[in-house]
């Protein structure tokens, strides 16, 4: 099959994700040529099934709608129980890379060959409750790990610190194995908590609320919570590096 439109990206630059999930979905096309025009480097897209989560969301279909309307990368978060049962249709559907979280996948490793196999780049996605090494086996063949920065379900919920600590042991485990794979946190990223999660390690910063609910607009929003991110690449004063 065919390589999607993503390669791995470069670990040092910072990529924001807008989350559609924040977006009035009455107007759901206009959101997605928002983010691009913004500048977006992907769209994350949120799946939700009402038994991993108490929500419910989208499906492939509406990811292949919106296919059609962008040319940035899709990421679909599968927040589902049984997510090797819905990968063949998402990537059919068009997306770029698949995420499912590591709490409902007893074989994770066949479920990131899969995903694999059906074309698209592999993701595990770990709920604040779990412990970073719940994942630590699946680094060589991950191509990102999305830390939860909130329980997973709604967005517009407030940033748990202490996960910064886990972002920063997975950081330390990634370099020093000398992994590919993108580390990517999702949930209650603001211009306040892009500068943490970056300083922690992460590059990848999904952001629904601050991007669509913010008064500045989505092109200002995706801009300035970019600059916050980017302070977070500084060494921090005083320490030498
Ligand atoms: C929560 C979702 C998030 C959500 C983030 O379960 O996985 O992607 O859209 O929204 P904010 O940025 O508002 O916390
Ligand atoms: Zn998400």
């Amino acid at each position: 099959m065919e390589q999607r439109r993503e390669t791995a990206s470069t670990v040092s630059s910072i990529q924001i994700a807008p989350s559609i999930l924040a977006s009035n979905f009455l107007k759901l096309g206009d959101a997605v040529g928002e983010a691009e025009r913004g500048g977006g480097d992907r769209l994350h897209i949120d799946v939700m099934d009402g038994r991993f989560v108490p929500n419910i969301t989208i499906g492939p279909p509406v990811v292949r709608a919106i296919r059609t309307a962008t040319s940035m990368p899709l990421e679909a978060h599968l927040m589902v129980v049984e997510p090797e049962r819905y990968v063949q249709a998402f990537a059919d559907a068009g997306t770029d890379v698949i995420i499912v979280h590591c709490e409902v996948s007893p074989h994770l490793y066949r479920t990131m060959q899969q995903i694999h196999d059906a074309g698209c780049r592999a993701g595990v996605a770990i709920n604040p409750a779990t412990h970073w090494i719940a994942v630590e086996e699946v680094l060589d063949i991950a191509d990102l790990i999305l830390v939860m920065t909130v329980n997973p379900g709604f967005g517009g919920q407030k940033f748990i610190s202490p996960m910064l600590r886990k972002i920063s042991a997975l950081r330390r485990t990634i370099d020093r194995r000398e992994d590919a794979a993108e580390l990517e946190v999702d949930g209650g990223v603001t211009f306040e908590t892009a500068e943490q999660v970056v300083q922690a390690g992460a590059r990848v910063l999904v952001a629904g609320t601050s991007v669509y609910q913010s008064e500045t607009g989505v092109s200002a929003s995706i801009e300035a919570l970019r600059r916050a991110a980017s302070r977070g690449l500084r060494p921090a004063a005083g320490v030498p590096h």
